[in-house]
């Protein structure tokens, strides 16, 4: 059988630092499990642009969709702020997520025992957080029409719209109960159906999808700004929370701080089965490229490894490979290896980028 294959799209800022962390992951499955993955790398964000004076090129889109998966590190920075809004570092990612119709955004957010205290909450509030939002992906007023900015009158005036189609709604929604079944088996879904109609239907389908297909599924509602301060009062509350893009976006934000930094927060964005009956699939950390501290040695790998231990888990079919690499994640963090974004206020010495991959390569290692 052909190996596996993975689309590796570092990107920008500390995407290409984090992502050696991956590889050298990459190179320890393939020498201590037996398992090769075909690896092709390729450009997207800035980058791409430096190159190719788009975001993304059409024969690198055409590659992200023949793969088994995409792994992507960071966009953007600061070099690229001035440019079109057509071909700025970002579009190049969300044209991923549109072609590739990557609807469902997983985005756990797990707080480590031994990170517990270092979460800017109490810990009572964190340990032994596990929660995942499910942020819908393709649709909402990301790629709502019409947009753009206009001139009316004597002013310009910037429009974008939230649309929301029954369907989307729908197929998200059960992609939230499907992964509630295998976790607590509770969803609460979160708009703002008291002030946007998009938000009216997004309850009504949701609801309708719950009564339908998933009643042994115990559903709630909260308004997005109430679920906001609800993550931050009491997050472990909740276990799959399904959410807009936006909405999602900043929630997803939000929670990352909970289990003590964008540094260690991974996602999935996943779509329909492909012909070998996996999803097509884009794994990226939520961070982004971190231009503050891009070229320093600073950066947290974690997020990227994680990601990289979710295509295991939802591409490969591997999750007992997926739990060792999460399980070596855990034991570098028990063990007190810390990356500058993970500094208590006391201080202490962090290590750099390239120590916390070679650590968690270490600990796989010592779990074989
Ligand atoms: P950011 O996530 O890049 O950084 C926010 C803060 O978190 C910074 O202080 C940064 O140093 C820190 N941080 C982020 N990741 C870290 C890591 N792995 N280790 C340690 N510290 C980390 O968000 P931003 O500053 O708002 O955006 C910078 C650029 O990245 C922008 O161009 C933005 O559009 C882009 N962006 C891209 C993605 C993506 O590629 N998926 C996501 C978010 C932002
Ligand atoms: C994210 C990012 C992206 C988003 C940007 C870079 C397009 O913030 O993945 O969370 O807004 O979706
Ligand atoms: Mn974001």
């Amino acid at each position: 059988m052909a190996n596996p294959s993975l689309l590796i799209l570092a990107g920008d800022g500390i995407g290409p630092e984090v992502m050696a962390e991956v590889k050298k992951i990459i190179g320890w499955m393939g020498a201590k499990r037996g398992v090769s993955f075909d690896v092709t790398e390729d450009l997207v964000g800035g980058c791409a642009y430096d190159k190719h004076g788009v975001p993304l090129h059409d024969d690198t889109m055409a590659k992200a969709q023949e793969v088994d998966a995409v792994l992507l590190g960071a966009v953007g920075g600061p070099k690229y702020d001035s440019l079109d809004f057509s071909v700025k570092p970002e579009r190049g990612l969300l044209r991923l997520r549109k072609e590739m119709d990557l609807f469902s955004n997983l985005r756990p957010a797990q707080c480590f025992d031994a990170l517990a205290d270092f979460s800017s909450l109490k810990k009572e509030v964190v340990a032994g957080l596990d929660i995942v939002i499910v942020r819908e992906l393709t649709s909402g007023v990301y790629f709502g029409e019409p947009r753009g900015i206009f001139v009316e009158g004597n002013e310009r005036v910037g429009i974008n719209t939230q649309r929301y189609t029954e369907s989307e709604i729908a197929r998200v929604a059960r992609s939230a109960f499907e992964l509630a079944r295998k976790r607590g088996n509770k969803v609460c879904s979160m708009e703002k159906a008291n002030v946007m109609e998009s938000g009216i239907l997004w309850r009504d389908v949701v609801q309708e999808i719950h009564d339908k297909e998933y009643p042994d599924v115990q559903l709630s509602h909260m308004y997005a700004d109430a679920g906001a301060m609800q993550l931050t009062r009491w997050p472990k509350q909740f276990d799959v929370i399904v959410t807009d893009n936006l909405f999602g976006d900043l929630l997803s934000d939000l929670a990352a701080m909970l289990t003590g930094s964008l540094g260690m927060l991974p996602s999935a964005s996943l779509g329909a089965p492909m012909a070998n009956g996996r999803p097509k699939a884009l794994y990226e950390p939520v961070h982004g490229s971190a231009p503050d501290i891009a070229g320093t040695g600073k950066a947290n790998p974690i997020a990227c490894i994680l990601s990289f231990a979710m295509a295991l888990r939802y591409s490969f079919d591997m999750g007992e490979d997926a739990a060792r690499v999460e399980a070596a994640v855990e034991k570098v963090l028990a063990d007190g290896l810390r990356t500058a974004d993970l500094m208590g206020p006391d201080g202490g010495t962090p290590i750099s980028t390239t120590q916390m991959g070679d650590a968690i390569v270490a600990a796989l290692d010592a779990s074989l």
